[in-house]
């Protein structure tokens, strides 16, 4: 009774807070994916029920008032929605940045070029390995061939362990090269705290969502790009290029993780910070005692508080739609997200394979093993298809 009564408090919320949730259930694509003995197609792995993992409060109105989710077909639906986010340029802000842009590659990022992040953590604002461009491109050739300081071949230029056994010191901990090493100061060559991460958005301040015009359905973000951005992402290069902003995007500053097998992770992220438990607004789980969910019942809009163990795949999945650094400009908020993915095509401007296992149903294609743009259904569509009409 009480598993029965969770259920339907998470079914209801689930629904109730669309976007994040759904967001949160790519997690369950990660494992399909990644559970199996041989990788099969989406359409044959089974989606974890998360329904059964809830350990809800049950102080809000209608507590267990919605059924779970035990139709196959929703569950497919799910699929389908959660392939369809995690590959949508639309998510991001820009309609470029996809969850995909920074996972694509056996779930990781293989991208070279504007990759460096000047090491932001470490309040590092410049790099020094390639200056005088600022954020300068990061070339096949640096990627392949070792960098040679005092004849010593030591491998990738941020490769501080590389350095130190090339007879360099240790930076600081708040990242300032080290003084006394002879190494980095050399010749400056060497900036031991950039790091390799993976390209997201140009700074900008957010402005508001804009209607497509001719009869497309759904929005895009309209945001002002900074001229410039003192975290280290100005280029040189389009400095003399009238009305550009002086900017390139910005880098993570750090590494991007594969997303493969990342469900079986009880934390994510390198700190951990995606909390075991979900609450449905951010990856802080408990630690955010004001996360609050809307929620609509009996004609009225109100909050409710979520726990859901077990879901650091979730907490993780509703941080980069809100990261400054990864997909969007502030102030843009998840309602305006919501707003902008319900009446959106998914993955409108996108090739779709018509033999893809779980979209090429969805898909306008006549012939399998072609390709179209996007689906033939809005996000709305969707989301009213697998969550409760009533919603
Ligand atoms: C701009 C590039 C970028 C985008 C876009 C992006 N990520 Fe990531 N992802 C990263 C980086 C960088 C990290 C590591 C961050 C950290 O540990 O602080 C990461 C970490 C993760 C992890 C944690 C894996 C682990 O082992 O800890 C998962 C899962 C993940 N991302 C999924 C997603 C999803 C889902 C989306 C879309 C909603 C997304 N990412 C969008 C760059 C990106």
């Amino acid at each position: 009774m009480k598993t029965n009564i969770i259920s339907k408090k998470l079914k209801k919320a689930r629904t109730l807070i669309i976007l994040p949730v759904a967001a949160a259930m790519m997690g369950a694509w990660f494992a399909a994916v990644s559970a199996a003995p041989i990788v099969r197609p989406l359409n044959n792995e089974t989606v974890p029920d998360v329904n059964e993992l809830g350990i809800l409060d049950q102080s809000g109105p209608n507590a267990g008032q919605w059924p779970k989710i035990t139709n196959t077909d929703k569950k497919r639906d799910l699929k389908q929605l959660d392939k369809g986010l995690f590959w949508d340029m639309q998510v991001g802000g820009d309609g470029i940045q996809s969850c995909a842009s920074c996972h694509f590659h056996a779930g990781a990022d293989h991208r070279k070029t504007n990759q460096m992040s000047p090491g932001v953590k470490a309040g590092d604002a410049g790099h020094s390995s390639f200056l005088p461009l600022p954020n300068g491109t990061l070339t096949l050739t640096q990627y392949t061939t070792a960098v040679n300081v005092n004849g010593n071949e030591i491998g990738f230029p941020v490769d501080e362990a590389a350095l130190i056994i090339a007879g360099a010191a240790a930076d600081a901990p708040n990242g300032t090269p080290s003084a006394a090493s002879p190494v980095v100061k050399l010749d400056n060559a060497v900036d031991g705290n950039d790091v390799v991460s993976s390209q997201g958005v140009r700074l900008g301040t957010f402005a508001s969502l804009t209607e497509l015009p001719g009869g497309l359905f759904g929005h895009v973000d309209t945001a002002t790009l900074a001229a410039s951005d003192n975290e280290g992402f100005n280029f040189t290069f389009s400095a003399n290029a009238p009305g550009i902003p002086d900017t390139v995007r910005r880098v993570e500053p750090r590494n991007s993780p594969t997303v493969l097998n990342a469900i079986f992770n009880f934390r994510n992220f390198w700190d951990g910070r995606a909390d075991p438990f979900f609450n449905g607004v951010n990856p802080l789980g408990f630690r955010d005692p004001d996360a609050r969910v809307k929620v609509y019942l009996n004609g009225q809009l109100g909050e409710e508080h979520l726990t859901i163990p077990f879901s650091s795949a979730a907490s993780q999945a509703v941080g980069p739609v809100l990261s400054r650094f990864e997909m969007h400009w502030d102030p843009r908020s998840f309602a305006d997200v919501g707003k902008k993915l319900s009446t959106a095509q998914p993955l409108a401007g996108q090739l779709v394979s018509c033999s893809d296992s779980l979209l090429g149903g969805l898909t306008d294609c006549a012939t399998p093993g072609t390709t179209n743009r996007g689906l033939t259904v809005t996000y709305g569509d969707m989301i009213k298809s697998i969550f409760d009409e009533r919603f």
